[in-house]
């Protein structure tokens, strides 16, 4: 194996901000480093120069914390920085040393354990090596850059369908709608129910229906709730706001319509409410997580002007990284 300075590093992570750019503008310039930085795994270059890096992180979600819904408890996680246009040759090279690297660690072959990248959605270049290996696409984090448009039905709001800002009164409800969304994203991988996760939801969103501010949005049928559409605050995503250009961004939490109102233009009618909400309050770049897998999302969020910027790749258990 090769063997990198720090600078070298550093002239890496920013030649691939800059190869990044280039494929979508969307993209940060660069990122910053996992500060944990253990010994990197070097795909060898031409000449001595090396043609790339990776990072693995080693994260533990313990039993109790909400996140524990979105992913496995142990999440071994591969920050790749490569130079060349094509990614291929460098990321299979740099896939092959993960796989022996995780096959050293006795909690890669822990049923609850993934092998995770985010990967670059429009870096096509990258993703044979990425399936040739084993990983499977999870999860999209999609964008919307303000004042996007949205292509909606005439209709409107739905009849009968008022919405409105939710507060600590609807927290029974809107408990429900969350708990809608993660048993609906259980199905395809991206969210994994846990005993906790109902009270744990039930406490985060007490706090969210007490901020001073309304971020969650509801749509109500002759007083049932039906609908819901919750947004993060800026200062609550700062967490993956580096995982776009500079901007104030926001992250999309949730969004869920009753099965049974599906269909009708209910979810377009919440966004659209909320993206009115957000442009008056100069939020620049919206977020979201969907799963790839979901049938309903990923055209949903098309048609409201999201659209892929990274991929979340994953093989379960860590260890059946190939
Ligand atoms: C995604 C979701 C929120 C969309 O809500 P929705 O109320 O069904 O959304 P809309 O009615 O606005 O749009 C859905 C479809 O109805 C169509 N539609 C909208 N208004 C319509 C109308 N007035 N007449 C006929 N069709 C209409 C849309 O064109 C769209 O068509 P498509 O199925 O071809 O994409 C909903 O499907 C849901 O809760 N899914 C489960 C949870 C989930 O996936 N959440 C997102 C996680 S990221």
């Amino acid at each position: 194996m090769s063997w990198v300075t720090r600078d070298v590093m550093d002239d890496l992570n920013e030649a691939a901000g800059r190869r990044w750019r280039e494929l979508d503008p969307m993209l940060p310039v660069s990122r910053d480093l996992p500060e944990e930085c253990r010994v990197p795994l070097v795909v060898a270059g031409v000449n001595g120069h090396p043609a790339g890096f990776g990072v693995c992180r080693h994260q533990y979600v313990p039993d109790g914390a909400l996140e524990q819904v979105w992913g496995t408890a142990t999440r071994l996680v591969l920050t790749p920085r490569l130079r060349e246009p094509d990614a291929y040759p460098a990321l299979d090279e740099l896939l092959g040393q993960w796989r022996d690297h995780l096959a050293s660690l006795p909690e890669a072959g822990e049923e609850d354990s993934a092998a995770m990248i985010e990967w670059p959605s429009r870096d096509i270049t990258g993703v044979n090596a990425l399936l040739k290996h084993g990983m499977q696409a999870i999860t999209v984090i999609a964008v919307r850059p303000a004042g996007r448009a949205m292509l909606l039905a005439d209709s409107g709001t739905p009849a009968d369908v008022v919405i409105r800002a939710a507060g600590p009164d609807d927290l029974h409800a809107v408990t429900e709608l969350e708990m809608g969304v993660i048993r609906f994203d259980a199905h395809f991988g991206a969210a994994i129910l846990r005993p906790a996760t109902e009270a744990l939801v039930r406490e985060a969103t007490r706090k969210a229906l007490a901020r001073r501010q309304a971020w969650v949005w509801v749509a109500e049928r002759n007083g049932r709730l039906v609908g819901l559409v919750h947004v993060l605050p800026p200062d609550e995503s700062a967490w993956i706001a580096g995982m776009t250009r500079p901007g104030t961004t926001a992250y999309l939490q949730s969004m869920f319509a009753m099965p049974d109102e599906r269909g009708g233009g209910l979810g377009a009618a919440l966004v659209k409410h909320a993206h009115d909400e957000l442009d008056a309050r100069g939020i620049s770049i919206t977020l979201l997580h969907y799963a790839q897998l979901n049938p309903l999302s990923g055209p949903f969020w098309s048609r409201m002007g999201y659209r892929p910027l990274w991929t979340g790749y994953q093989s379960r258990p860590a260890v059946a990284l190939r």
